[in-house]
């Protein structure tokens, strides 16, 4: 399994304000984008919008999926450092999210089945995406979306990979006052310590 702290018994002022804002805005699939950024294999940072998946378990680890094919898989395999961006429009807050990215893939054991969990909740279109020609390669040719062939709900292709982000440092960022309150929440072993900061 993951070698994330599991939650005690009162989760880390953070994730409540992210559970809360989660809640509020569930009817917005929008709320669930992310901007997830890496460190480039050229030195620049690497950005990208991600759907958040969910938590791991009972940890605080958020939950992501992607290509195996990707170019941010050779990026993390190389450096685990990352940082989530989310903004919650309706709830005016911003999450800046610290840490390190677990890559889960078919021959991981222990979490095989978050993966397998994952992909039966992915919508067939979303699925269909795995069969797609790999992501970031020259097009050639007339473009294919592969929606022809059948694809199996329980059995995950292969690349499909899921991403668990151990968070170890969190930035709120609230604009709903004047001024606005900014906590920094950084991780010391199973415990949070915040930091009220100027925002
Ligand atoms: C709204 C939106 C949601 C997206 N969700 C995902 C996602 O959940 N997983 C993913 O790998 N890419 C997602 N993408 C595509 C990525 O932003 C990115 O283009 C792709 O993953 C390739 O990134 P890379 O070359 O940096 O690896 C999404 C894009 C948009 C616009």
């Amino acid at each position: 399994m993951s070698n994330s702290p599991s939650l005690p018994s009162a989760p880390p002022p953070w994730r409540t304000a992210l559970d809360l804002a989660l809640n509020e805005t569930a009817s917005d699939p929008a709320s669930r984008f992310l901007s997830l950024a890496t460190i480039g294999l050229d030195g620049y940072p690497s950005n990208r919008t991600l759907v958040f998946r969910g938590f791991l378990d009972d940890t605080n680890d958020l939950l992501l999926a992607t290509d195996a094919r990707s170019q941010k898989i050779s990026e993390i395999l190389r450096n685990q450092n990352c940082e989530a961006c989310w903004y919650f429009a309706a709830r005016r807050l911003q999450f800046r999210v610290r840490g390190k990215l677990q890559v889960i893939d078919g021959s991981n054991r222990a979490m095989g089945q978050v993966r397998i969990d994952m992909w039966r909740e992915l919508s067939e279109a979303a699925r269909h995406q795995f069969a797609w020609p790999a992501p970031g390669a020259e097009r050639t040719g007339k473009p294919t979306t592969a929606t022809n062939i059948t694809i199996s709900e329980l059995t995950p292709l292969p690349p499909f990979f899921v991403l668990a982000l151990q968070p170890s440092r969190v930035d709120v960022l609230n604009i709903n006052f004047e001024p606005h309150r900014r906590v920094v929440h950084e991780r010391a072993g199973e415990t949070w310590k915040s930091t009220h900061i100027n925002p």
